[in-house]
C-alpha cells in the first residue's frame, strides 16, 4: 500500500495574476495591453469569489494552500501602501485558517508593480530594497497566521522568459541584464530570509519555514554519449540546482537560508546536443518524433520518473522539499489523473529512499491565466467557465480528494 506521513501537508497552488482578475497595476497588465496578448481581464474572478473556492477546497478535503500575494495590489505606487488591500490577504489568510487549511504564501510570482518595471525592475540594485519594504509590510500583518512562506517563484525562470529569451516582459534578450537580475534576486531572497526570520523572534512566533520554489526539470541524455551526459549534467547544475547553490554560497550570515526546497516538477527535456558551443550545450533538445512519449496540451513531455529522478538528485542538501508545483494541462481529465498518480507513485518512492518529502500541492486549483499562452491550457482540479465564472469539480479532484483525506493512494 502506497501511504504518506499524517502530517503531510495536501493541496493545490495558484497566484495572483493567474486567478484573481483585475490586477491593473501589475507590469504583466500593461505588456497584455501593448503586446497584444490574450489579456487576464477578469481571470478567474478569485478576487471576489475565494471564499467560495475555499470551501470547494475544504470539500476536497486539502489541508494546505499555495497563493501569492500581489505587489502591484499592495503597492500600486512607490511608498504608497494600501491598507485596503493587506485587509483583503489577511482576510483570504483568514478564510483559509478558519477552514483549518494552512497557508503557503508566496511573495513574488513573476509580476511586478507597473512603478518597479518603469524603474528598470530587478536589473537595479535598489530592486532589493523595494520588495524588502514590500515583504516587511506584508509579513510583519500575516506573520500570525502564515508558517511557510516562498520568497520568489521560480527565479530561473522568470529571469529566462523576461531576460534571455525575451517572451515575458520586460522582453530582453540580455545575458548582462539576465546576471544583474539574477544577482538581485539572490540578494533579495537572503534579506527577505533573514527579515522574516527576525520578524517572528521579535514577536515571540514559532519560527516560519522560508524558502523559494524552484523549477526543475528531468534532464535526460537522448543517447548516452559523452556530449550528451555533459550537457545534461551541466544543466540540472544551471537550471535545477544553480540558484539554490547561490542562495546557499552567499550567505554571509552562515545560515543556509532555505529552511526547505519548494520543487516545482512539470516534465523532462531530452537532450541531444547538435553541434559543440555554450548555446547549443545549453539548450539544444531532441527533435524527431523517435522517442514518442506522452504529451501535455502544450507539448510538455509526461514524465513521471523524472520527479524521482530530481528528487533523489536533491536529497544531498539535507533539507525538507515541499513539492510546490506539479500539474499537468490537458483536456482528458483521466490523464490528469493518471499523471497525478504516477508523479505521487514516484515522490513516495523517493520518500522511501529517504528523501525528506513534506507535502504535495497541484498545480492548480483551477484552470487559469497561464501567461503568454492565455487561458486555453486547462491546469485545473476546477474547470472554469469563462463565461459564466462557474466552478466545475473535475472527477481528477475527487480522486486526489480521497488521497488527501486518507494519506493512501489508490489508483
Ligand atoms: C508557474 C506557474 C505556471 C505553471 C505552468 C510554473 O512555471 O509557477 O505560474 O502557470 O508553471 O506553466
Amino acid at each position: 500500500m502506497i501511504k504518506f506521513p499524517q502530517d503531510f501537508l495536501w493541496g493545490a497552488a495558484t497566484s495572483a495574476h493567474q486567478v484573481e482578475g483585475n490586477n491593473i497595476h501589475s507590469d504583466w497588465w500593461q505588456w497584455e495591453k501593448k503586446a497584444g496578448k490574450t489579456r487576464s481581464g477578469q481571470a478567474c474572478r478569485h478576487y471576489e469569489f475565494y471564499k467560495h473556492d475555499f470551501d470547494l477546497v475544504k470539500e476536497l478535503h486539502h489541508n494546505a494552500h499555495r497563493l501569492s500575494i500581489e505587489w502591484s495590489r499592495i503597492e500600486p505606487k512607490e511608498g504608497k501602501f494600501s491598507r485596503k488591500e493587506l485587509k483583503h490577504y489577511l482576510d483570504v489568510i483568514l478564510a483559509l485558517r478558519q477552514r483549518n487549511i494552512e497557508p503557503i504564501v508566496t511573495l513574488h510570482h513573476f509580476t511586478n508593480p507597473e512603478w518597479f518595471a518603469k524603474l528598470g525592475g530587478w536589473t537595479k540594485g535598489r530592486s532589493v530594497d523595494y520588495f524588502l519594504r514590500y515583504s516587511d509590510f506584508v509579513t510583519r500583518a500575516l506573520a500570525k497566521y502564515v508558517r511557510y512562506w516562498i520568497t520568489i517563484n521560480e527565479p530561473t525562470i522568470y529571469i529566462s522568459h523576461s531576460y534571455i529569451f525575451g517572451v515575458w516582459p520586460p522582453q530582453e534578450k540580455s545575458y548582462l541584464k539576465a546576471a544583474q537580475v539574477e544577482a538581485n534576486l539572490v540578494s533579495a531572497h537572503i534579506k527577505a530570509y533573514h527579515l522574516i526570520h527576525k520578524t517572528y523572534k521579535r514577536s515571540n512566533l514559532s519560527r516560519p519555514s522560508v524558502s523559494i520554489a524552484q523549477n526543475v526539470m528531468a534532464f535526460v541524455p537522448y543517447k548516452r554519449d559523452l556530449k550528451n551526459r555533459l550537457a545534461s549534467a551541466l544543466r540540472d547544475m544551471v537550471y535545477n540546482t544553480g540558484f539554490i547553490e547561490r542562495i546557499m554560497q552567499h550567505d554571509i550570515i552562515g545560515d543556509k537560508a532555505l529552511d526547505f526546497i519548494g520543487v516545482n516538477y512539470y516534465s523532462r527535456q531530452l537532450v541531444e546536443v547538435q553541434k559543440f558551443g555554450i548555446d547549443h550545450l545549453a539548450t539544444d533538445v531532441h527533435q524527431d518524433n523517435y522517442h514518442r512519449c506522452e504529451k501535455n496540451s502544450l507539448g510538455w513531455d509526461v514524465y513521471p520518473k523524472g520527479i524521482y529522478e530530481v528528487l533523489m538528485g536533491l536529497k544531498k542538501y539535507n533539507l525538507p522539499i515541499m513539492i510546490t508545483e506539479n500539474g499537468i494541462c490537458t483536456s482528458d481529465d483521466k490523464q490528469r489523473w493518471r499523471y497525478i498518480y504516477n508523479h505521487l507513485k514516484n515522490i513516495h518512492r523517493a520518500m522511501k529512499k529517504g528523501v525528506c518529502v513534506t507535502g504535495y500541492l497541484y498545480w492548480s486549483l483551477m484552470d487559469n491565466f497561464e501567461w503568454d499562452k492565455g487561458f486555453a491550457p486547462r491546469f485545473g482540479l476546477i474547470g472554469i467557465d469563462y463565461k459564466t465564472y462557474k466552478r466545475i469539480v473535475r472527477s481528477s479532484a475527487l480522486r486526489f480528494g480521497r488521497v488527501c483525506k486518507t494519506g493512501v493512494l489508490l489508483q
